[in-house]
């Protein structure tokens, strides 16, 4: 494409590792946009992306955080069409990137359809449910499987302080029909259409918009969503790490948190889908258990 500069934003900063490793590979300029807050809660991922030679540079309108971050790579990308190729980290934005990054992640839900086969002896499950920020996990646990009615679709989001607080980011259970970064889709906003500041403890979560093929599949309700709170999503997260060894991602471990709030049959076969790893969420879990 004739592309020299590669920018990106970043919420949780996996992301924005992911496109500096590409960068390096393919030795690309790269700058990844994150907001401030999220630079200092996740300044592992900051340090790994300076590692690699990206660029980061912190944002500092709005609350400092993806949706802002998100504003201003739309920004550079406009200022600079000709050598500058964005990559978008969620299905979100204008299209083709939803259905573009969906395509792209559903290497998830082949995998899922292959590993069921293998231990199961059944190529789908009864349940698949995955945390949504933007909706890019959780579209690729999905995606192979949105046409087949047995499975049962949940997806959560960040309730955040709890959805009546004002502290929060479920955008699907609170947000209207609105416009943002180029997608119609569900926004969190104000009765004059202003897109009001999301909350949530997980960066990753912390978007006041969804992806445009999340808010339909709600709408036909053909997913349920569930808001789950900051409290019920550390809880999770350290349930997991004692049961299995496993420390979760503060954004999986909302979609963890979502498992006491439903009801199984004993020989359903639930799969979830852990986004990322809890390395970089450590501190956080710590000073919130202080
Ligand atoms: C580990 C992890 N899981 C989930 C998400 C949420 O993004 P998405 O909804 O696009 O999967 C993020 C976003 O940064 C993340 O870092």
């Amino acid at each position: 494409m004739g592309k020299k500069r590669i920018i990106a934003e970043t919420g949780a900063g996996q992301h924005g590792v992911a496109t500096a490793t590409v960068c390096a590979l393919m030795n690309m300029e790269c700058i990844v946009y994150m907001g401030k807050t999220d630079v200092e809660r996740q300044h592992i991922n900051v340090e790994k992306m300076k590692m690699l030679g990206a660029t980061v540079i912190p944002v500092t309108s709005g609350n400092m955080t993806l949706k802002d971050a998100t504003n201003e790579a739309i920004r550079d990308w406009c200022c600079h069409p000709s050598d500058t190729y964005y990559i978008i980290g969620s299905t979100v934005g204008p299209h083709p990137y939803p259905d573009m990054v969906a395509r792209l992640q559903s290497v998830i839900s082949k995998e899922i359809k292959k590993q069921l086969l293998e231990k199961e002896g059944r190529d789908h499950p009864d349940y698949l449910i995955a945390c949504v920020g933007g909706g890019s996990n959780a579209a690729g646990t999905i995606y192979h499987f949105i046409n087949d009615e047995r499975i049962n679709i949940v997806l959560a989001e960040a309730g955040g302080k709890g959805i009546e607080t004002g502290m929060t980011a479920a955008t699907i259970q609170l947000g209207k029909m609105g416009i943002i970064h180029g997608a119609r889709t569900y926004v969190i906003q104000d009765e004059d259409g202003q897109i009001e500041e999301p909350y949530s403890i997980s960066a990753g979560l912390d978007y006041p918009g969804i992806g445009p093929i999340h808010a339909n599949l709600a709408a036909q309700k053909r997913a349920t969503v569930l808001a789950i709170n900051d409290d019920e999503a550390i809880e999770a997260a350290y349930e997991l790490t004692k049961l299995e060894g496993i420390i979760p991602a503060l954004e999986s471990a909302h979609a963890l948190g979502a498992l006491k709030k439903m009801k199984f049959k004993t020989n359903d076969i639930v799969v979830l889908t852990v986004s990322g790893r809890g390395d970089k969420d450590v501190e956080t879990y710590l000073a919130f258990n202080d």
